[in-house]
């Protein structure tokens, strides 16, 4: 996908104000320098949730949920990346240029999207018109008002119902080729691929469809189930079956059901329980995870009880645990064999099948309960066994009080800790009966670091060549990172700075100093900055000079020798 130049994007959220961006959506209290308002992606009483209008980011102390206005608006109005420029551009009066807009503004890919709504459009008028389909979904109970929420179709039998209505021309062909609609044979005839089936259109999160499930009628035919091919609308494996259904019958979504089938979420959806979604025949992958906790803090997976369930209720669990930051919770249901949530809720009602989550297991007591199972706790040998299990998965958890909560756990039932608790990392390290040791003075390298995401353009009045770039400590390569960075995108928001690490190691380690308050104003950081670098100059010099001097004893060159006598009249 072609990019928006980074250009762009310094400009636009320089000529953006978040504050305003956000207060318009989550109302904000003043509180000093910055903003705060109770966190809108997580449940909590008192706020944690900061807006900084000089650092144009945010940043919730709770949950760790961080970012610039384009994120705020991914996260908080569920838009794509490109739809949250475009909404950013259109309000700061700004224009995107033109040829990166691919995704939407592509005029294939509107095309791809236009044939699939008319493909939508046509099952549906072919339901209307068939007895044998509709007499089915009345005797699956799905009545006309979730056929019309769902957009339910019926795709007719024989070998080209679609392509005859819609495929009227060779462009038109084209477009519902790549649409997924069609398969080809041997001998490249190409033919309606979806024949006698229920049509459940998959929706995209802008409610547009992108795919389709179809279901067969008669028993005997196979596959049951038949999906659209990956096509350049349609990634499986990033996309919820109801989700756009969900996210318009609820205000907010408190939680999420996740179950296997269509048929599953339409049945609960018809029971009144309006947010189920289900993942397209495969595992839920990482993607999947992120998706249902951008959408909502609680999610219940829901699985037959079966091998093939509790396999695949592991594979969710893998998912979601790199996701699991604090103020999100995981669910797990395990139906009775031969049950699914579809027969369940016409059973048991929307009362019943709200029950079962209420009962339904932790992520905790699901991941302890299985990774125990066949091992043995009463002994040394299992202890460790467990410990061994555990390790890896929970290094997996984001920093925070889940994250503690779990290694507890471990610790309690085996002796070992997996890693060192957050208290223990950060207590003053002890010699034998001395007094603590005082905390070592922050260094130079991060204070100028810090400095630096306070107030990104400081690094603009440091003219190279940057003697310190020699100097071997920890950090010295990303301060200079840093200050390449903002030399060559000069408008960049520490949001925006913060962003370009996103997703690399150093990224969280960036984020919490820059949810720092420094105190001080932009005179005295500029100030402290300069000192800094000027000291991190010294000690490269110190460094060389130390370099040069252990040298003599084996002789230095003449060139070695000028260096030497220069760098020690520098130093004074
Ligand atoms: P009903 O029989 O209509 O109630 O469907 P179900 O949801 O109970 O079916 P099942 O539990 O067999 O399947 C759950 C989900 O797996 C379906 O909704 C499909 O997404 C997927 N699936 C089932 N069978 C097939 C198949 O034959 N091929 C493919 N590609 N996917 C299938
Ligand atoms: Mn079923």
């Amino acid at each position: 996908m072609a990019r928006i130049p980074d250009a762009f994007i310094d400009e636009l959220l320089a000529r953006t104000d978040i504050v305003e961006v956000i207060h318009a959506r989550v109302p904000l209290k003043r509180q000093g320098k910055e903003y705060s308002a109770r966190c809108p992606f997580h449940d909590e009483r008192s706020p944690s949730f900061t807006v900084s209008p000089t650092k144009q980011f945010y940043h919730c102390f709770g949950c760790g949920a961080h970012g610039t206005a384009i994120s705020f608006l991914m996260n908080y109005d569920r838009l794509e990346f490109l739809d949250a420029v475009d909404e950013l551009a259109r309000a700061a009066g700004l224009e995107v240029p033109r040829d990166t807009r691919q995704r939407n503004a592509n005029p294939d890919t509107q095309d791809i999207f236009k044939a699939l709504d008319a493909a939508a459009g046509f099952f549906q008028r072919q339901l209307a018109a068939s007895d044998k389909a509709r007499a089915y979904l009345d005797r699956r109970g799905v009545g006309e008002a979730i056929r019309a929420q769902f957009a339910i179709g019926y795709a007719p039998d024989g070998y080209s119902a679609l392509k005859d209505a819609l495929g009227t021309d060779p462009r038109r062909m084209q477009l519902l080729e790549r649409a997924g609609l069609f398969s080809k044979n041997d001998r490249g005839h190409v033919y309606d691929k979806f024949r006698d089936r229920v049509m459940f259109p998959i929706h995209d999160r802008r409610g547009r469809v992108i795919a389709f499930g179809g279901r067969v009628l008669d028993p005997d035919a196979a596959p049951k189930y038949l999906n659209s091919p990956e096509t350049a609308v349609f990634h499986k494996g990033r996309e919820l079956y109801g989700l756009w259904q969900a996210r318009q019958a609820n205000q907010a979504l408190a939680r999420l059901v996740v179950v296997e089938g269509y048929m599953d979420v339409v049945a609960l959806f018809e029971h009144g329980v309006t947010q189920a979604v289900a993942t397209l025949g495969t595992a839920t992958t990482p993607d999947h995870a992120e998706l249902l906790f951008r959408n909502a803090p609680d999610v219940y997976f829901c699985f037959d009880g079966d091998r093939a369930g509790r396999s695949a209720a592991w594979k969710a669990l893998e998912s979601v645990l790199p996701r699991m930051r604090d103020g999100r919770q995981a669910f797990f249901l395990f139906l009775p064999e031969g049950e699914d949530p579809d027969t369940i809720v016409r059973s048991e009602g929307a009362s019943g099948f709200d029950a079962r989550l209420r009962d339904a297991t932790p992520l905790s007591q699901y991941f302890f309960d299985t990774l125990s199972d066949g091992i043995s706790l009463g002994t040394l040998d299992g202890k460790a066994r467990l410990a061994e299990r555990a390790k890896p998965l929970l290094a997996q958890i984001p920093d925070g009080a889940f994250g503690d909560l779990m290694q507890q756990r471990l610790t309690e039932l085996t002796g070992v800790g997996a890693r060192p608790s957050v208290a223990e990392a950060s207590a003053p390290i002890r010699r034998h009966g001395s007094q603590p040791l005082a905390p070592p003075r922050r260094s130079l390298v991060r204070s100028a670091i810090a400095l630096l995401l306070q107030q990104p353009s400081l690094a603009l009045d440091l003219p190279p060549p940057y003697r310190f770039v020699a100097l071997r400590q920890p950090g010295i390569d990303l301060l200079t990172e840093l200050i390449a960075l903002v030399s060559v995108r000069p408008e960049i928001t520490t949001g925006a700075l913060l962003e370009h690490f996103e997703g690399r190691e150093e990224g969280a380690a960036l984020q919490k100093l820059a949810s720092q308050s420094l105190p001080g104003d932009q005179a005295s950081w500029r100030e402290e900055f300069h000192d800094a670098i000027a000291q991190l100059d010294r000690q490269t010099l110190q460094q060389r000079i130390d370099e040069l001097q252990a040298k003599l004893g084996t002789g230095l060159d003449e060139a070695e020798k000028v260096e030497l006598r220069e760098l020690l009249q520098a130093r004074r």
